[in-house]
C-alpha cells in the first residue's frame, strides 16, 4: 500500500460530508472532454462544497475510471485544494525568512490564541481557517498576513484583533497596512 493510499484511508470523517453523487457526476460529465479535466473537476467540487470530501473523490474515481490514488495525488499536490472543510475565511500568515525575523511567529501565536485554534485548524463556527505559508512575495513589508486575498503588511500581535474583526465584516483583495 502506498503512502498516499494510507493517508487517504486515514482521512478524517466530516459530519458535513453530505455529498450529492449526482452533483459530482454532473461535474465530471461537464469536464469530460476538456484538457486538464481532473483539475477542473476538483476545482468545481471544491467550489461546491468548500473542500474535497472523501465521498466526492471516490465518486470521481468511479466516474472517470481513474485510480483513487491518482486523484488523491492531484488533490494533495496543489495547495489550493483542501481535503478538510475550510472556514469561510482563510488566514495565511507568512513564516518566510523575512517575515520570521520580523516577528511573524508571535503573530501566528496571537491568531491561535484569539481564534482558539492551532495552525491547520478551523474554528468551530466555520468562520476561519488558519495556515502558515513560506513567502507571499512582499518580504520588505513583512510580517505579511493574507486573508481571502487581502494583504495586511507590517503586522504585529497587537493588530491581530483588528484583522479578525475586518475579516468578519468582509475584505476586498487589496493590500493594507493596519495602523
Ligand atoms: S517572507 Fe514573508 S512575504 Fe516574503
Amino acid at each position: 500500500m502506498t503512502q498516499s493510499t494510507t493517508q487517504l484511508m486515514n482521512l478524517p470523517s466530516c459530519p458535513n460530508d453530505a455529498v450529492d453523487v449526482h452533483v459530482i457526476q454532473r461535474i465530471v460529465e461537464e469536464h469530460n472532454q476538456t484538457r486538464g479535466a481532473l483539475i477542473a473537476v476538483l476545482e468545481d467540487i471544491q467550489a461546491e462544497y468548500g473542500y474535497l470530501p472523501e465521498t466526492a473523490l471516490r465518486t470521481v474515481a468511479e466516474a472517470t475510471g481513474r485510480s483513487l490514488v491518482d486523484i488523491y495525488g492531484v488533490a494533495t499536490f496543489y495547495r489550493s485544494f483542501s481535503l478538510q472543510p475550510r472556514g469561510k475565511s482563510l488566514i495565511s500568515v507568512c513564516l518566510g525568512t523575512a517575515c520570521h525575523v520580523r516577528g511573524a511567529p508571535m503573530v501566528v501565536e496571537e491568531f491561535e490564541r484569539q481564534l482558539g485554534i492551532r495552525v491547520g485548524e478551523t474554528t468551530s463556527d466555520m468562520a476561519f481557517s488558519l495556515e502558515t505559508v513560506n513567502c507571499l512575495g512582499a518580504c520588505a513589508l513583512g510580517p505579511i498576513v493574507a486573508v481571502d486575498g487581502h494583504y495586511f503588511s507590517k503586522v504585529d500581535p497587537a493588530k491581530v484583533k483588528s484583522i479578525i474583526r475586518k475579516a468578519r465584516l468582509g475584505l476586498s483583495p487589496v493590500e493594507e497596512s493596519v495602523a
